[in-house]
């Protein structure tokens, strides 16, 4: 059968057939504000019943990319929620257990390695370079994580109770079946205009790869020029073949999950002793508010270093983002650049755009853009002030963070890449510019180099670091509907999966 979508494709347009193949929440996120994704691997023996359970729950629950479009849609013109959310996320062990057949196994290495494998892995994307994950040992990491996971279950919706009732009725459904391995909640956080923030108070999940063309347009309706950067990708960054699946378009995604911890009293304090650093003691609140902005690359309502040295008033949704390092303000040149924004920023070393530091192997560095879906958590809550924005004084110095999670199409040229090559080396690209001050890892970080005012070349040195912390996490991969689907023909549905239809009238009522 020929081949009907060509993944170098760009700005497509909702219906097309492949996407009834695709899950959902991969081209665009799901934007729902709570989460709950429950790890699980299938007990020895039960490979029938685990392929039953796959197959039935994404049959009742998984929606397709095209049914997540129209959903949305509906909600728009006729204020109707889409309803509970789902994904199924499979890990390699996933693949072996259930005996699966090589040629219908995703490809990917690093996929089929596992996270773990990357913590001191030698081996580099960029030859000669001494780049290594630098996480803690699996045995640090957070209850369930450093075990045995076969599938992630991700579950959302904007009700709570819903998110909760669905994960009560899916770890009822596995009994037997299934060891849960852990549940972890996600749960969205908002600034004064709407927009989506992280823990520390910065716009987040702003600079996206763009898939569909209307996504494209709504940017441009709402003000973002596209005359400098241009968000479209090619679904090839997020899409590879499903091999497994039952069409030649059928197609799936890597996913790369991380529980990111972030100590926001840490954050806050080095902020202000960089303020002080720089701007002496007697600094004014907006020096103050450019020191963190040298931190992230953006002020906190999301005004890109790039563009300004002032925070900018900002709507909802309408964060500007239409900016290289090189236009339209040049600051990429060695020794008089990163003046504006820093070398090091976290959105610089995380996304450097068209910035190709002379190196004509790194000019296009646009293929190593990830899909970020990540979600803010609080494992312990966070006080808020009456009407629900957080109580910026009581800071936490853990239990709440990011639940990074990005889709990408080869996970060494992306995640691991901008991780890696990016953030944790210190060493590359415009010379010893240190790591990122957000995510950066690596044994003994030197000092980065902070423009003394905005726009001014001159630099200080001064060490941010050690904000983060990974507490476990894994690689996965989001299979066509349909090798989920096809796992199972039993028409029978095993006793414990009847659940889901008291669930379903349960949601529907
Ligand atoms: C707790 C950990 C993290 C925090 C607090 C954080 C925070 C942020 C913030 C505030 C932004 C700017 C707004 C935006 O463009 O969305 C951003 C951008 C970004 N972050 Fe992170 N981030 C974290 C982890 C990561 C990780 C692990 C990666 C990948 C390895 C990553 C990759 C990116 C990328 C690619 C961008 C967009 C840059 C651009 O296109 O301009 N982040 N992050």
């Amino acid at each position: 059968m020929p081949l009907t979508t060509d993944l170098s494709e760009e700005l497509i347009s909702p219906g097309a057939p492949f996407l009834d193949d695709l899950q959902g929440n991969i081209l665009k996120g799901h934007g729902r504000d709570h989460t709950l994704s429950v790890f699980f691997h299938f007990n020895a023996g039960q490979q029938v019943k685990a392929k039953a359970w796959l197959a039935s729950f994404t049959k009742r629950f998984v929606p397709s990319a095209n049914k997540q479009l129209a959903d949305t849609q509906l909600f728009k013109d006729e204020g109707l929620p889409g309803g509970i959310f789902t994904n199924v996320f499979l890990t390699h062990k996933c693949y072996t257990y259930l005996g699966i057949p090589e040629n219908k196994i995703p490809t990917d290495a690093k996929f089929r390695a596992g996270m773990a494998a990357s913590n001191n892995d030698p081996s580099t994307p960029i030859p000669g370079l001494n780049s290594s994950l630098n996480d803690p040992p699996v045995s640090d990491w957070e209850a369930g994580f450093g075990g045995l996971i076969h599938v992630m279950v991700l579950i959302a919706d904007d009700n709570p109770y819903f998110v909760r009732a669905m994960k009560r009725a899916v770890i009822f459904s596995l009994s037997g079946i299934a060891t849960i391995m852990r549940e972890q909640a996600g749960r969205g956080l908002r600034n004064a205009d709407d927009n989506g923030i992280e823990h520390n108070g910065y716009a987040d999940g702003v600079s996206q790869p763009l898939f569909y063309a209307k996504d494209v347009q709504n940017e441009l309706d709402k003000g973002i020029r596209h005359d400098h950067w241009q968000p479209q990708a090619p679904l090839s960054l997020a899409l590879v073949r499903d091999k497994g699946g039952k069409t030649p378009d059928s197609c799936g995604s890597y996913l790369v999950f991380r529980k990111l911890e972030q100590n926001v009293k840490s954050f806050k304090d080095k902020e202000k002793a960089l303020a002080v650093e720089l701007f002496g003691p007697s600094h004014t609140e907006a020096q103050g508010e450019l020191a963190g902005a040298m931190v992230v690359g953006r002020f906190e309502n999301g005004t890109p270093l790039a563009l300004d040295g002032i925070e900018k008033p900002i709507g909802k949704d309408q964060v500007p983002n239409d900016y290289t390092f090189e236009s339209p303000n040049n600051d990429s040149n060695n020794v008089t650049g990163g003046a504006r924004c820093p070398f090091h920023a976290h959105t610089r070393k995380n996304n450097p755009r068209t910035d190709g530091f002379g190196n004509p192997a790194l000019v296009d560095n646009k293929v190593h853009r990830i899909v970020r879906r990540g979600i803010p958590y609080e494992d312990v809550p966070r006080k808020r002030l009456p009407g629900g924005l957080l109580d910026d004084d009581v800071q936490p110095t853990g239990k709440v963070g990011l639940l990074f999670m990005c889709f990408q199409a080869n996970i060494f040229n992306q995640f691991e890449f901008i991780q890696r090559v990016w953030s944790n080396n210190e060493d590359f690209e415009h010379g010893a510019v240190g790591i990122s001050p957000i995510i950066g890892k690596t044994p003994t970080p030197i000092d980065q180099k902070w423009p003394v005012g905005y726009n001014n070349s001159v630099k200080k040195p001064f060490l941010f670091s050690d904000v983060v912390t990974m507490k476990g996490g894994g690689y996965f991969f989001a299979p066509s509907l349909s090798f989920l689907k096809g796992l199972s023909t039993a028409t029978a549905i095993p006793v414990p999966l009847q659940i889901f239809d008291k669930l379903d009238a349960f949601l529907v009522s």
